[in-house]
C-alpha cells in the first residue's frame, strides 16, 4: 500500500465549464470522417459517459472520508468537478443524438439500470477497482486523442473541442481514483481481477450500443463500411491498437498511472486550448471546487 502521494496533479486538476451547444441542424450527421460507423462509435461512447462518470464519482466519493493526504483531497475535488462537467456536456451531445432519432435516452436508461444493479451487487471496494480500470481506459484513450493527429483531422471542428477538452482532463486526473484505491488499502489481486471483468463488461456494452446505434441509423447491414470502421480503430495501424502495451502495464504489480508521463502533453494542450491563443479561451469558465479537509 502506498503511503506517500506523488500526484500527476503536480500540474493541478482545474475543472472547466464550457456550455457547448450541439445543434443537429448545423452539424454534419456524420461528423467524424463523414463516416457513419466511426461517428456512431464516438456517439456510442458519449452515451456511456453521463451515467458512467457518475458511477466513478460515487465510487471515489465513498472513500473520501478515509483520505488524510491534503493534496489527494484537493485532487479528489478536482476529479469530481471535472467528471461532473463531462457528464453535463455529453448530455448535451446525447440530446442531439436523440433529436436525430438515435436511441440515446433508451441506452442511457439501460446503462443506469445496469450500474444501479452493479452497485447493489458489488462492494464499494469493487466499484472503486472498476473505476480505476475504466479510468485507465479513459487515460489511454485521452492521451491517444491528444497525441494522434488523425483524430484531429477526422473530427468536425464543431465537435472536436468537446473531445479534446475531455481528453485533456482525463489525462490531468488519471491518477486520482488509483491513489484513492491505494491509500485506502486496495490490493493488487482485486485491481487486476476487476480490470479483466470490467473489460469484458465494457466491451460487451460498447458493442451492444454500437450495434443498436447502427441499426437505428440503417447502417447495420453495410458490412464493408463497418469492417473498414473496425479496421480504423483496431486494424494493424488502427487508432487504438497501439495502446495494447500501455494497457497491459496495468497488470504489473508496481504499476501506477503516473508512469505514463503525460505532463508535457498536458501543458502543451492547455496552451493550445486555453492559452493566450487557445481555441476555447473565450468559451471557458473555471469552476470553484470545495475541498473536504482531512479530519
Ligand atoms: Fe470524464
Ligand atoms: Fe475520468
Amino acid at each position: 500500500m502506498s503511503t506517500t502521494h506523488t500526484t500527476s496533479a503536480a500540474l493541478g486538476i482545474p475543472p472547466r465549464r464550457l456550455d457547448m451547444k450541439f445543434d443537429a441542424e448545423h452539424m454534419d450527421r456524420y461528423w467524424y470522417g463523414q463516416d457513419p460507423f466511426l461517428t456512431l462509435f464516438w456517439s456510442s461512447l458519449s452515451l456511456l459517459f453521463p451515467e458512467g462518470e457518475r458511477f466513478f464519482v460515487e465510487s471515489v466519493r465513498h472513500y473520501r472520508d478515509q483520505i488524510q493526504d491534503p493534496q489527494l483531497l484537493q485532487d479528489i475535488a478536482g476529479f469530481i468537478a471535472q467528471e461532473a462537467m463531462h457528464s453535463r456536456e455529453h448530455e448535451a451531445l446525447n440530446a442531439m443524438l436523440d433529436h436525430q432519432h438515435l436511441p440515446a435516452a433508451k441506452i442511457d436508461a439501460q446503462l443506469h439500470q445496469m450500474l444501479t444493479f452493479i452497485r447493489k451487487l458489488a462492494s464499494p471496494r469493487l466499484c472503486l477497482a472498476a473505476t480505476c480500470a475504466l479510468e485507465h481506459y479513459t487515460a489511454l484513450m485521452g492521451e491517444q486523442l491528444l497525441r494522434d493527429p488523425r483524430h484531429q483531422q477526422m473530427a468536425d471542428p464543431k465537435m472536436l473541442p468537446l473531445w479534446l477538452w475531455h481528453a485533456l482532463e482525463e489525462t490531468e486526473h488519471k491518477t486520482v481514483a488509483y491513489d484513492v484505491y491505494e491509500q485506502t488499502g486496495g490490493g493488487y489481486a482485486l485491481r487486476v481481477g476487476t480490470m479483466a471483468l470490467t473489460t469484458v463488461i465494457f466491451f460487451a456494452f460498447t458493442a451492444y450500443t454500437q450495434v443498436r446505434m447502427l441499426q437505428a441509423d440503417g447502417q447495420l447491414g453495410k458490412v464493408r463500411q463497418n469492417l473498414r470502421g473496425l479496421n480504423y480503430f483496431l486494424g494493424p495501424r488502427g487508432l487504438f491498437i497501439g495502446l495494447t502495451g500501455k494497457f497491459f502495464d496495468y497488470f504489473k504489480p508496481g504499476f501506477h498511472p503516473r508512469q505514463h508521463d503525460t505532463d508535457a502533453l498536458v501543458l502543451a494542450w492547455r496552451e493550445r486550448l486555453f492559452g493566450e491563443q487557445g481555441v476555447l479561451r473565450d468559451q471557458v469558465k473555471m469552476v470553484k471546487t470545495r475541498t473536504v479537509q482531512a479530519a
